[in-house]
């Protein structure tokens, strides 16, 4: 039998394609209006390049760091995504293959999988929420979080409910009902590993958001849980502090591309803010993070922890963005390829993938420790970097 194991997230990604029913892989390849974000979150780590040196290189190499108060053994977190129909096991497969490899784990609120399931697997756990519901249900899923063993909240808030793909959005139902199954069958049958996998739990995908309900109340589904988050209010930067207010302990805010935003989530009080555009998922134009890091990483680096997310698909990207400023990265599509290649071993792959990754570009680089990287081991082209705000 073809052994399971892949070399590089890309071979991941292939077998996912081959493995996922095409409408699940088209929404995790995603990517909002003409994809131009999402494209560039890839291509810029491509611009991007290196000093290396050839002698004189350190055969101790240590990137262990921490972020959010917990310690990691690589400078990689897990970053929160949601509805995922990719494999039975979900967010509790992930949990113990990011336990199992050191590193931290953001669990989205729309996960297919509760918090304390998710949480009895790792002890690591971040939970992200975003501005849905009022006040009293904000403070609900904060204290279950808590009670659950959550060890710090992300927020997102880069979303504008912008919809429509130039390449056509896959068709995701409500719910996975008798009419809905016969529908999705033939691209289900065209897929026997992916079936099967499900098959063999007696549950297909249900699409629901665990997360999104207090315990012991029927979750909504993605959508009915999507609708409450378009209902909702929009956060003033008041409404922001006031909610990092009610967490304490380490609060991340994601989503951020300018400076100004950056020092108003210093300001209120956050511990982290990652630069990320939401995979290139909300608004389509937007750069890519790597491009904006650098200029945010000056402005409030050392006042908050700066993470990245967004294209980081190698251990050399991981070190670009550290070398940018970035004190770890998270990664979504990466660990779901991982997931839909080979499940819990599948993620563990691709944060090996990482992890020898960013050991060889250290190596190469003549750096004994993370703590050694800095600008001049990265090679930019004129123009690459973004200062948005001031
Ligand atoms: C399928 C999918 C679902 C996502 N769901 C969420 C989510 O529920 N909450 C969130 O904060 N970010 C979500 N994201 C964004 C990721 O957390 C992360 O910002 C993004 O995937 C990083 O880009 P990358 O996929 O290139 O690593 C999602 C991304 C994808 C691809």
């Amino acid at each position: 039998m073809a052994s399971k194991w892949f070399e590089t997230v890309a071979v991941a990604q292939r077998r996912a394609e081959k493995r996922l029913p095409r409408s699940v892989y088209g929404a995790l390849i995603a990517g909002s209006e003409k994809g131009l974000s999402s494209k560039d979150n890839l291509d810029s780590f491509d611009q991007l390049g290196f000093a290396p040196h050839i002698a004189g290189l350190s055969s101790d190499r240590q990137m262990a760091t921490t972020i959010m108060g917990q310690s990691l053994s690589m400078p990689v977190i897990i970053s929160p995504t949601g509805v995922q129909a990719v494999h039975p096991e979900g967010e509790v497969a992930v949990g113990r293959a990011a336990a199992n490899r050191g590193v931290a784990m953001g669990l989205s609120s729309f996960a297919s999988k509760s918090v304390e399931d998710v949480c009895a697997v790792n002890n690591q756990v971040f939970f992200q929420m975003y501005w849905s519901g009022d006040r009293d249900t904000m403070v609900q899923r904060l204290e279950r979080a808590k009670a659950a063993g959550a060890k710090g909240i992300i927020l997102t808030l880069d979303w504008s409910f912008s919809n429509g793909r130039d390449w056509g959005s896959p068709w995701i139902p409500e719910k996975i009902n008798f009419t809905n199954a016969l529908k999705l069958a033939p691209e289900a049958l065209s897929r026997p590993r992916w079936l099967w996998s499900f098959a063999k739990t007696g549950h297909m995908p249900d699409l629901t958001t665990p997360n999104m309900a207090p315990i012991g109340t029927k979750p909504p589904t993605f959508f009915g849980a999507y609708y409450e988050w378009m209902q909702s209010m929009l956060p003033s930067w008041d409404d922001v502090a006031w909610l990092r207010a009610q967490w304490d302990g380490p609060f991340m805010v994601k989503g951020l591309s300018r400076i100004d935003d950056a020092k108003r989530v210093v300001d209120l009080g956050a511990t982290t803010l990652s630069v990320s555009n939401h995979g290139g998922n909300n608004l389509d134009g937007t750069p890519a993070p790597i491009r904006s890091l650098a200029a945010i990483a000056d402005a409030v680096g050392d006042q908050i922890e700066v993470v990245l997310d967004g294209g980081v698909r190698r251990g050399s990207d991981v070190v670009k963005a550290l070398a940018l400023g970035a004190r770890a990265v998270m990664i979504g599509r990466a660990y779901l390829w991982g997931l839909a290649a080979n499940g819990q071993a599948g993620v563990e792959n691709v944060l090996d993938v990482l992890r020898s990754g960013i050991d060889s570009t250290l190596l190469g680089l003549g750096k004994s420790s993370i703590s050694e990287l800095s600008r001049d081991d990265v090679v930019a082209p004129p123009n690459f970097f973004r200062k948005l705000g001031e």
